[in-house]
């Protein structure tokens, strides 16, 4: 079973405010996009990469992609039309018993250790599988007008981080039939629970965040500098 990466960077990052995409801020003197593919390919080196570009992208540069086997494809309008395109784009190369990981650009943090155990798990698990990371915080669910309605009782309840890793037949099939039943999703594990499967949590580092906001940049450069990988 070969390995293929797909790695979502198609998007604009409109919350994070800034003059360009998240994915080309710098995190620690590198462009995050940098930082991330250096992660992935100090995992698996001889993975092949699929890497989800805006068409209209001006501010990507190749020498940051460290792989040797690799393609640019183009992102759709949402996360999941940017990773159905790269499913499309490899369909005449990828055996259906292939893995394939997701991975978020915006998830620079992830590391090798944690990348090289959720590939493990995916290999074993026939539904596939996803890091996640088990909810701290009490939740609340709000009324729609700032007050609290409900308290969620977070036993059970986790983050789903990236990568998220599965079959290649499987993924593409869980992506058509979410999109031919109009189900909207915003991982790949929620479009192959969508098939009634059950992939696996693989409890990953909470340190594993995705880039969102202003602030998180500080905060992913301070949890780079103290994993020292
Ligand atoms: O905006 P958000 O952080 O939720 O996006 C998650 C990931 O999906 C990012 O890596 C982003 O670049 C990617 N994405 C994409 N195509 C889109 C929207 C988001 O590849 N149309």
């Amino acid at each position: 079973r070969r390995l293929w990466l797909i790695v979502p960077a198609a998007g604009q990052g409109r919350r994070m405010g800034a003059d360009r995409p998240k994915q080309y801020l710098e995190l620690a003197g590198r462009p995050i996009l940098a930082r991330t593919l250096a992660r992935l390919h100090r995992a698996f080196p001889e993975a092949r990469l699929c890497l989800c570009l805006d068409p209209d992208d001006a501010w990507f540069d190749p020498r940051w992609v460290p792989f040797a086997d690799w393609r640019r494809t183009p992102g759709g309008a949402e996360r999941v039309d940017s990773v159905s395109g790269a499913l499309a784009a490899i369909a005449s190369e990828a055996d259906v018993d292939d893995l394939v990981l997701v991975h978020d650009v915006a998830r620079p943090c992830v590391t090798v250790d944690d990348l090289r155990r959720l590939r493990d798990a995916a290999l074993a698990a026939p539904a596939g599988a996803i890091l996640a990371a088990p909810v701290a915080d009490t939740m609340k669910r709000d009324d729609g007008r700032g007050r609290i309605r409900a308290t969620e009782p977070r036993d059970g309840l986790w983050h789903a981080l990236t990568p998220q890793g599965f079959g290649y037949g499987l993924l593409c099939r869980a992506l058509e039939t979410a999109r031919a039943q109009g189900v909207a999703i915003t991982d790949e594990a929620s479009a192959v629970e969508a098939l009634g499967l059950a992939p696996r949590l693989v409890s990953g580092r909470r340190d594993n965040l995705k880039v969102t906001h202003p602030d998180d940049l500080g905060l992913a450069g301070w949890i780079l500098a103290a994993q020292d990988e």
